[in-house]
């Protein structure tokens, strides 16, 4: 589990500092431009950290059914080199989702105002800015979205719906109690 942990506050860390470093230097120099391969930098290291953070949240609560649910199993089970694995497949559909949605937004030309109307270079106020025709990206947005937060989420809600069914076979509410801590 602490070495999830440490992934996800990795992650997490990663998340926050693409957004606010830049934040922090508009906010303190009152310098309010963004180059564009810097707008084009932030939205491949949001989209990648932020994709990376669903799937390992779903490794985490796998980690969470296994330990709960076979719990003399669990150090056999994931032992280092399944966590090497999980932990890589996590932070890899990153690459692909990051690498894919920035640079096709950005090979879109790009005319008149060039104010990104927002706080970092997310895909909505940076697509507002293009003069082309967007619809068929709109439509691949929306489908990855809809993939990579849906993947993880039904991912998680089989994991604790498992482990809600194993807390309530234990007999002993003191069993059960510590459990539903764990
Ligand atoms: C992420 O987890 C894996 C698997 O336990 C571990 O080998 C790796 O060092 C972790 N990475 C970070 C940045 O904590």
């Amino acid at each position: 589990m602490y070495s999830f942990l440490r992934n996800l506050s990795f992650l997490e860390i990663g998340f926050n500092l693409v957004i606010v470093a830049k934040m922090l230097g508009t906010l303190l120099a009152q310098d309010t431009t963004i180059s564009f391969l810097g707008c084009a930098t932030q939205m491949y290291f949001f989209f990648f950290f932020g994709v990376a953070e669903c799937f390992l949240l779903a490794t985490m609560a796998y980690d969470h059914y296994v330990a709960i649910c076979s719990p003399l199993h669990y150090p056999v089970i994931m032992n280092q080199r399944t966590r090497a694995k999980l932990a890589t497949a996590s932070w890899f559909p990153g690459f692909p989702v990051a690498t894919v949605q920035t640079t096709w937004l950005f090979s879109f030309p790009f005319c008149g105002t060039n104010k990104v109307n927002h706080f970092l270079c997310d895909s909505l106020p940076v697509l507002k800015l293009v003069c082309a025709y967007t619809a068929l990206f709109e439509i691949y947005a929306i489908i990855g979205t809809i993939l990579v937060v849906m993947i993880p989420c039904l991912l998680i809600l089989c994991s604790y719906t498992l482990i809600a069914a194993a807390i309530l076979k234990i007999p002993l509410a003191k069993g059960k109690h510590k459990a539903f801590s764990t």
